[in-house]
């Protein structure tokens, strides 16, 4: 009988490399208080979030940047679901700033691989980011072996507040007048075999 008090399952657990405000996380750590959510960047900031005033239980931030010494603190195979939104380009590390989109790949790749590590078998990424770079984050999925579920498309209106450089991108795709420039943010997934 006192054993069906314990619960049995552990919580799911979805994570937001370089979540920055966590709007992204926010939003799904309202829409779902039985998993848990946990926001990882070197400068986390909820409290830039306008949405974070009252402080949800199930949403946690952790001060973390991902370098050439520095690994996920979590376990292997532990994690249900990752996203990644904005972050080719824009990792910085212990070192030199890259200076070419090869040094900006291997920066991406190491923290892709440490991803899925901690991805459970089955266990999904969902990245965000814009058309110039998304080739090249495919370009690094294949590399490291997480396998493509659901091919770039991109975002749509009702998404486009999903964080606050979704929402920026946006806006500054629109402002160009054309229907796809480069700044268009795409949305992609894939999952860890
Ligand atoms: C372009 S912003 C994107 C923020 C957020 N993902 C969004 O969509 O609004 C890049 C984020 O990456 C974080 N960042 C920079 N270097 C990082 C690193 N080495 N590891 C993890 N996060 C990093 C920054 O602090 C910043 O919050």
């Amino acid at each position: 009988m006192r054993n069906e008090l314990i619960p049995t399952q552990k919580p799911e657990i979805h994570i937001d490399v370089g979540g920055g405000t966590g709007e992204y996380l926010f939003n799904k750590a309202k829409e779902n208080p039985d998993k848990t959510f946990v926001i990882l960047d070197p400068f986390p900031n909820l409290s830039n979030n306008k949405n974070s005033t009252s402080k949800l239980k199930n949403l946690h931030t952790i001060i973390w940047k991902s370098d050439i010494d520095s690994h996920l603190p979590f376990l292997e195979g532990t994690i249900s679901e990752a996203s990644a939104n904005f972050l080719m380009g824009e990792l910085n590390t212990k070192e030199e700033a890259s200076t070419t989109i090869e040094e900006d790949k291997q920066k991406y790749a190491r923290l892709m691989r440490d991803i899925k590590n901690v991805l459970k078998k089955d266990g999904k990424i969902i990245i965000v980011d814009t058309k110039a770079c998304i080739n090249y984050i495919m370009e690094v999925l294949n590399e490291v072996g997480l396998k493509i579920t659901s091919e770039p498309r991109p975002i749509t209106l009702d998404e486009k507040e999903m964080s606050v450089w979704s929402a920026a991108f946006f806006d500054m795709n629109e402002s160009t007048g054309k229907k796809t420039s480069s700044l268009l943010p795409m949305i992609l997934e894939a999952i860890k075999e």
